[in-house]
């Protein structure tokens, strides 16, 4: 698929800009040649990703509540996308425990405002709200969810994005399919990892962090399995996903997985060892705190996406690690800046 020929020139609104997947997809859109609008919010100038790309300095960013409908609306309405990637959200567990009504606020109405606002414009295409594979219903199965699968979730993040999967259904069921001109599609991935995460609580960003400063790395739960996937694989699906439905939009409105292969889910242990091996050193000692539930195992079936959508991951857990801490090393390093890196890792994907 040519990239280049689908975006470059095209107007295109990324939401949760600010944010670690968010900066990396307008990186990559920058990259096309595409003309990029980028809503964040609350964002620090000393940690944010988008700021380290210099993003500021080649893209419009408004910040921006996507609560705050009237202000939305008119935003969308001044830059008259083509294309929504909408990121923007409350995306971490254990804050969705302590601000359980932030989160559904942020995952739910704010997805529902930009549904709303683009359902009634006549130039949004091209719609895909990212939420998760937390989204499905909790039976620790490890045969993986399928897109038909039940929704649901315990703790207050993964049920508001189950919340968000079905609000974007209704919209797909009760006007997608009678005016065809606009495609809504929902995104759901792994743990993803990659350069630039500062999240509190995710795994690589504290693995880091402990090794940057020579501390032992804590673990809470060591068996947990995750289908880890390098941030690039599943962008490059959403980039896929997003041309597609600009082309065909019935036909590719609907759910999608962006998840590993089959039997590749990882435990929380062996990316602590993966890491350690990539950095040179390190120590890991495990700190048993259960607190909170989450889920144990979780695996996404991606056959669907691989067949119609001709997606699949490239990178191998071992890649996406070595890719990360690579991306760590030299940039804290400073034997690279963090653009360079970002670009350069994202090209050599392209090829
Ligand atoms: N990182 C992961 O492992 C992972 C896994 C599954 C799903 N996701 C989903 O991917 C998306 C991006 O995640 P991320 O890891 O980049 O998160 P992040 O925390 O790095 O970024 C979140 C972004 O949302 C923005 N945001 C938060 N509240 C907002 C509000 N009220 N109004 C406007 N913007 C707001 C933040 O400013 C930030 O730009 C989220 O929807 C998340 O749920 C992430």
């Amino acid at each position: 698929m040519d990239f280049y020929k689908i975006y470059q020139n095209k107007k295109i609104l990324v939401t949760g800009a600010t944010g670690f997947k968010g900066a990396w997809l307008c990186l990559w859109l920058h990259i096309l040649g595409a003309k990029v609008f980028a809503i964040g919010y609350s964002p620090n100038k000393n940690k944010n990703l988008f700021y380290s790309l210099n993003l500021h300095k080649k893209i419009k960013i408004n910040i921006l509540d996507i609560r705050d409908k009237k202000k939305l609306t008119l935003y969308v309405y001044k830059i008259k996308p083509q294309f929504i990637f909408h990121l923007a959200a409350q995306p971490l567990i254990l804050e969705g425990y302590k601000e359980p009504y932030k989160t559904y606020e942020i995952n739910t109405l704010g997805t529902l405002n930009i549904l709303e606002i683009s359902r009634k414009s006549k130039f949004v295409r091209s719609l895909i709200c990212v939420t998760s594979d937390k989204c499905y219903e909790s039976n620790s199965s490890t045969t993986g969810f399928k897109e038909t699968d039940r929704l649901g979730g315990v703790d207050p993040y993964s049920g508001s994005k189950a919340a968000a999967e079905i609000i974007i259904k209704t919209y797909i069921e009760s006007f997608q399919k009678k005016q065809k001109i606009l495609g809504i599609a929902s995104a759901r991935a792994g743990n993803v990892m990659g350069g630039g995460d500062k999240s509190q609580n995710r795994l690589i960003p504290d693995i880091v962090n402990s090794l940057y400063k020579k501390n032992k790395i804590f673990i809470r739960n060591p068996n947990f399995n995750r289908p880890w996937q390098h941030v690039i694989d599943p962008l490059y699906g959403y980039l896929i996903l997003g041309a597609n439905l600009y082309k065909d939009p019935k036909k590719y409105s609907g759910a999608w997985n962006f998840g590993t292969e089959k039997n590749t889910v990882t435990s929380v242990l062996t990316i602590v060892r993966y890491a350690i091996k990539n950095w040179g050193w390190g120590e890991v000692t495990i700190k048993k705190q259960k607190q909170f539930y989450e889920q144990t195992n979780l695996q996404l079936n991606i056959e669907k996406t691989k067949k119609i959508l001709k997606w699949k991951p490239k990178y191998k857990i071992k890649d996406s690690v070595k890719l990360t801490i690579e991306w760590y090393k030299k940039v804290l390093n400073k034997t690279t800046t963090a653009e360079e890196i970002t670009k350069k890792q994202i090209l050599d994907y392209m090829k």
